[in-house]
């Protein structure tokens, strides 16, 4: 964690500072660029899901804000930032896109444990990528931070004319398996793809201060506890040093 601010990227960077209620947000933000280096706090993330749903383009239009139609299956996984100030401290994100092979699942698992929170994708187009998003989420938990939070994403929605996924079942896979976020999105034309790496942003953040306040209020209750033990301590030296009755007295 470093507590430095970079004034040089706010420049370019205030077109984007938004405090919006139309946006669905009640918080003001702004993204700050994917080269900008200083940060007060930074969590890892963690892009899964089966090949194809647009996991790398998702991340890629939320962070450079461009999108390809041409498929570049991830060997492997690839890296990103997502830097955004909220509240005047910047978060820095570490995206880990991963790809969804088969042949390279037991690779992503070491990715879990470290990962803060998960964005779980699917293709609304795609029946079947959605039906394993039970088996990613068993994946995850097996492997995971128990804390960890997971997102569920139903890509593709530009797609309407083909969609095989309704949005009520996603919302009841995110209900009935306790998913901090669900949200539909398309990678082609950025509709929520930067709304999902802020929201994981504001959520981490939020978990951190309320950690924070915890730890904060802790030790002052062990500060009053000792304060307390101390003050016994002293109360009882007084009473032990009145002269007690039947005590060895000079009378
Ligand atoms: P792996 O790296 O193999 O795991 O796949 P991925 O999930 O990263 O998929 P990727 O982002 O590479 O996208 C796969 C294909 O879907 C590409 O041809 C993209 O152009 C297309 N695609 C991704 N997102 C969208 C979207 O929101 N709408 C449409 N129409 N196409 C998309
Ligand atoms: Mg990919």
């Amino acid at each position: 964690m470093s507590d430095t601010n970079d004034s040089t990227t706010t420049a370019k960077s205030s077109e984007t500072t938004k405090s919006d209620k139309e946006n669905g947000f009640d918080f003001k933000y702004e993204i700050l660029p994917e080269e900008h280096t200083s940060f007060d706090l930074s969590f890892k993330l963690i892009v899964i899901g089966d090949s194809g749903v647009g996991k790398s383009c998702l991340t890629i239009n939320a962070v450079k804000n461009i999108f390809d139609d041409s498929y570049n299956a991830t060997v492997g996984f690839e890296f990103f930032t997502f830097n955004v100030k909220i509240n005047d401290k910047v978060i820095k994100l570490q995206i880990w896109d991963t790809c969804g092979q088969e042949l390279y699942r037991s690779l992503i698992t070491n990715f879990y444990r470290n990962s803060s929170l998960a964005i779980m994708v699917y293709s609304i187009i795609s029946k079947e990528s959605f039906e394993d998003i039970d088996m990613w989420l068993r994946e995850l938990r097996t492997h995971s931070n128990p804390d960890a939070k997971v997102f569920l994403i139903g890509n593709k929605i530009d797609l309407e004319d083909q969609r095989q996924v309704t949005k009520e079942m996603g919302e009841k896979f995110c209900k009935e398996n306790k998913l901090s976020l669900f949200m539909e999105s398309s990678a082609k034309t950025g509709v929520n793809s930067q709304k999902i790496f802020i929201q994981a942003a504001k959520m981490l953040f939020d978990d951190y201060n309320n950690y924070q306040k915890k730890v904060e209020n802790s030790g002052q209750k062990q500060n009053n506890n000792q304060q307390e033990k101390q003050k016994q301590k002293i109360t009882n030296k007084r009473i032990d040093n009145k002269p007690r009755k039947n005590q060895g007295g000079c009378c």
